[in-house]
């Protein structure tokens, strides 16, 4: 008989409840791949269990409950009990992953973490692993399935943004405060965990600049699709100059980028880096036996003896506010002559110029619908607030980056 290897799980909602079936249905692929059979010893609900006598029974931790508190001080204690963790909580992680990183590494124990990026796909893995050798320059990632799903609805079916929230709610797609995903929260911790992977460099989620989807217009879709281009929440985290810039924002791409693509409640990431040209990963971001999947990933590296450790964070590069992008701008101007000039040399004067225009009459207004080159973002700002003060403007200008690399896919 071989070892089992016995499983404390914290959280039994929608993934803890998923890994139970899920561990129990592969348990003898388990056995067969890591010589050790998984058995769940103990579960801890708000109304079940015992995380002392879980944690004592246990040689792994599985917490899916989410939140900081107590999941903080539970993970905590069972680094220091000599316990491997494996953890979906990125909020946690965001926020408290050094202090964690470095309680496992002191205990010569592992803290694992696919299932907090992404669900499915297997992001940290490549990052940690694969990747760990190469310097990354830029990660791009639509890393939140909830807002997919609404911006792909929205470019699919004309619908306003209110309208497709309603419908993701009631497919279960986003929550009933939806606030989290749509403003870009989730996205924002995801992206700090991603960026301290990639740049040894720690970031603080709440300082993460977040934009969400939720000024999005049909018509900015509908007038950039004219364009070629098609809209996504876009986590970002790139090198500038000595720097890094990590940022959430709406963006629009070009067909050939290989997140253009991905559509729904799908998520993926583009890692770039001059050695590689860029890998990209995608699937399913969220869903209970999809992120219970990565869990048990996580559980048959640890039981077949595989060792993963987050070193410590000893390259802390200076966060940047500022960085560079190309922007789409839409303008709703009085239709008379001069306003295209009078626009045109507000712009040349914070240095933005154009790429692409786009002029539609629309009953004594015109729409002028540009895409400028890239720019830094503080003089386009600048340009965006003098615009806006234009008398010839009939409403706020409204602005959404573009971002501009083509790989040709
Ligand atoms: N759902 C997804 O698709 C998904 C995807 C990726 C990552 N994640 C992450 O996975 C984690 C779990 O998500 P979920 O969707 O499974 O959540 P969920 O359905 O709300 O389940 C949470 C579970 O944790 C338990 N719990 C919460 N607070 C607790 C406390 N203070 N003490 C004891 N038990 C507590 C709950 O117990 P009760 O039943 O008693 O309330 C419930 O069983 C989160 O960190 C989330 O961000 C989820």
């Amino acid at each position: 008989m071989s070892e089992p290897i016995r499983i404390g799980l914290l959280g039994h909602g929608t993934v803890g409840g998923a890994f139970e079936t899920l561990v129990t249905q592969r348990a003898d692929a388990v056995e067969a791949t890591t010589g050790r059979r998984p058995e769940v010893v103990g579960v801890l609900t708000r109304s079940q269990g015992d995380f002392d006598s879980i944690l004592a029974d246990s040689d792994v931790i599985v917490e899916v409950m989410g939140g900081l508190d107590p999941a903080k001080e539970m993970l905590a204690s069972a680094l220091r009990s000599g316990k491997h963790v494996i953890t979906a909580n990125k909020q946690l992680l965001s926020r408290h992953g050094d202090e964690l990183w470095a309680i496992a590494r002191e205990n010569g124990v592992q803290l694992r973490f696919e299932a907090a990026v992404a669900g499915v796909v297997p992001v940290i893995r490549v990052l940690t692993g694969s990747l760990a050798g190469s310097r990354i320059d830029r990660i791009h990632g639509i890393v939140n399935g909830t807002t997919n799903f609404i911006l792909s609805e929205m470019a699919r079916t004309g619908a306003d943004y209110a309208d497709v929230l309603a419908e993701a709610q009631e497919l279960g797609y986003a929550e009933a405060d939806p606030t989290e995903d749509v403003a870009g929260l989730d996205a924002a911790a995801k992206i700090s965990i991603l960026a301290r992977l990639a740049f040894g460099t720690s970031v603080d989620p709440d300082s993460v600049p977040c934009e969400g989807i939720e000024g999005i217009q049909p018509d900015d879709i509908a007038y950039a699709s004219e364009l070629g281009l098609g809209l996504k929440l876009i986590a970002t985290a790139e090198r500038v100059g000595e720097g890094i810039s990590v940022r959430v924002h709406p963006a629009f791409l070009y067909p050939g980028h290989p997140l253009a693509s991905v559509g729904g409640a799908f998520n993926a990431v583009t890692i770039e880096s001059e050695d590689i040209t860029e890998i990209t990963l995608s699937g399913p971001g969220a869903g209970g036996p999809q992120t219970a999947s990565a869990v048990l990933g996580d559980l048959v590296a640890i039981a077949s003896g595989a060792v993963a450790e987050v070193p410590p964070a000893t390259n802390e590069l200076p966060v940047v506010s500022d960085s560079e992008s190309a922007f789409y701008l839409h303008l709703e101007v009085e239709d008379r002559p001069g306003v295209l000039s009078q626009v045109a040399t507000v712009l040349g004067d914070h240095g933005v110029s154009v790429r692409s225009v786009v002029q539609r009459g629309n009953a004594g207004n015109a729409r002028l619908v540009m895409v400028s080159h890239p720019v830094a973002d503080s003089n386009f700002r600048a340009a965006l607030s003098v615009l806006a003060g234009l008398e010839s403007l009939r409403a706020q200008p409204r602005a959404i980056r573009v971002i501009e690399e083509d790989f040709g896919g």
